[in-house]
């Protein structure tokens, strides 16, 4: 059974003073804590084992919330703890020992996304080896990662580009062969100071393992008081519709 990993470590210090005395990924979103949203969609796709990686202030609270995931369905729930903000490469390292060699779906702690992701998950359960992306459109790429897709293959892909070269942004789902983490070793902080996804992806895409597909329905992250006000939105509509 293909496993799941939760990103939910960083500080959240865009969205200070909210992350100030809790946890970004245990804010509001409509009326849920913004974890449940990323955990829901891998319960959605049948993912049953799940880590999440926590940091930053009330880390304790997510075990108080979620327990040991039997409420959600789940056979089994992990927590690990990521000192400091090194980056979600790094948050996804501390899942090595979790995924046992085998194949993970990751998704950033506050990525909020309408579909189920099953029949995308199920592409990637089977594909040979490699990685698989979510990409979305949207208006404003340079907030993103971004996409340079030729055909059916993604050729780079540049994080926050100052002028982006598509409207495709890589979304914070990841899916990844066991070779990740021997990957990671490998990567170097960024200018930022962070090991960045963005460097692994690209690295897959340079092995040609690399496949992806374009999301539909609406997908927002909730990491900054724009993004987080329009997830508030988008998931309240959604609830009246
Ligand atoms: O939302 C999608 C975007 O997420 C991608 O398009 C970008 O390529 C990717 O780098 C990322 O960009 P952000 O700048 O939005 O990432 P942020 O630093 O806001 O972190 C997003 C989540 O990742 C955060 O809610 C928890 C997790 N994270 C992040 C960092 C920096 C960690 O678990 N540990 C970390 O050290």
């Amino acid at each position: 059974m293909i496993k799941g990993v939760i990103l939910a470590g960083g500080l959240g210090t865009r969205l200070s003073p909210l992350t100030k005395v809790t946890n970004k990924h245990l804010l509001p979103v409509y009326n849920k804590p913004m974890i449940y949203y990323p955990l829901m969609t891998l319960v959605r796709a049948g993912i049953r084992e799940v880590m999440i990686v926590t940091g930053g202030n009330n880390a304790g609270d997510f075990l108080r919330l979620l327990g040991n995931g039997k409420a959600f369905g789940l056979k089994e729930i992990r927590y690990t703890y990521q000192e400091g903000e090194g980056g979600i490469a790094d948050a996804l390292s501390l899942a090595e020992d979790f995924a046992d060699n085998g194949k993970v779906v990751v998704i950033l702690g506050d990525n909020i996304i309408e579909k189920d992701i099953s029949p995308i998950v199920n592409k990637f359960k089977r594909q040979k080896e490699g990685a698989r992306l979510l990409l979305k459109r949207v208006s404003d790429p340079e907030r993103f990662g971004v996409a340079d897709v030729r055909g059916k293959k993604i050729i780079h892909i540049v994080e926050k580009p100052k002028r982006a070269k598509s409207q495709l942004a890589v979304t914070g789902v990841y899916m990844y062969d066991g070779g990740v983490f021997s990957m990671i070793k490998k990567l170097k902080p960024s200018q930022r100071g962070e090991l960045e996804i963005t460097d692994i992806n690209n690295m897959y895409i340079n092995k040609g393992t690399m496949e992806f597909d374009v999301l539909r329905g609406f997908w927002s992250d909730a990491g900054t008081f724009e993004s987080l006000l329009r997830a508030n939105r988008l998931v309240s509509q959604k609830g009246k519709g």
